[in-house]
């Protein structure tokens, strides 16, 4: 594993030195980006949100004891910023019950320094960033993951 990430950041080291050497544009002949044939600097059109259907209902195994749960409902609509946490408004403790949602569990209110919170710890405040909803879609790369040998 470790050399395996020595030979990429000496990958990276030389792209980006032949990157301050080459003229701009000498790669886009040889490499093909996932967004297809779209300049560097436009702006490519968002996809539809139908595009991918979320797969809902239920909840998903996990492939590993710490993984964050998958989400099996759809997120989009739910505004999550700096102000609002509408996730909240199901998922914490105070509302989970009455709402039917899983309750977040007693890790989310434990600030950086291990102080136990009546609210939502800040460092858990975005919860998209762990956890995600799925969908059936064609992988972008492929990849040999493999669920942890205890769920084999
Ligand atoms: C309207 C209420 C509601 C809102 C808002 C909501 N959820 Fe849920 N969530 C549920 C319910 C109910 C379930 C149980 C499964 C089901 O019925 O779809 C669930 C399931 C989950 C699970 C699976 C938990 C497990 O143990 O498997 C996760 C993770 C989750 N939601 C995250 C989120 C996140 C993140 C947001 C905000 C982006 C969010 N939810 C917004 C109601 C909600
Ligand atoms: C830093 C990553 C991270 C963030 C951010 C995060 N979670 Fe989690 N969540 C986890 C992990 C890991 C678990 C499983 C272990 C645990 O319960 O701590 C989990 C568990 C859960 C569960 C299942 C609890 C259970 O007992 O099965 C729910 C529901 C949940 N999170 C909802 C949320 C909601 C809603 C937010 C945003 C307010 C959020 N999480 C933010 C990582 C995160």
């Amino acid at each position: 594993m470790k050399s395996h990430l020595k030979l990429i950041a000496a990958a990276a080291g030389m792209a980006l030195v032949s990157a301050a050497v080459l003229p701009a544009g000498a790669f886009t002949a040889d490499l093909q980006s996932l967004r297809g044939a779209v300049e560097i600097p436009a702006t490519d059109q968002a996809p539809s949100i139908d595009i991918f259907k979320y797969q809902e209902g239920g909840s998903w195994s996990r492939n590993f004891r710490q993984q964050p749960p998958l989400i099996p409902h759809k997120v989009e609509k739910y505004q999550v910023d700096r102000n609002v946490n509408q996730c909240v408004s199901c998922h914490d403790w105070s509302n989970a019950k009455r709402m039917r949602a899983p309750q977040i569990s007693e890790t989310h209110y434990l600030d950086r320094d291990g102080n136990r919170l009546d609210s939502i710890a800040g460092t858990r405040w975005f919860c998209t960033q762990c956890h995600v909803p799925q969908t059936d879609a064609k992988p972008l790369v492929e990849n040999e993951f493999a669920p942890a040998p205890t769920l084999r």
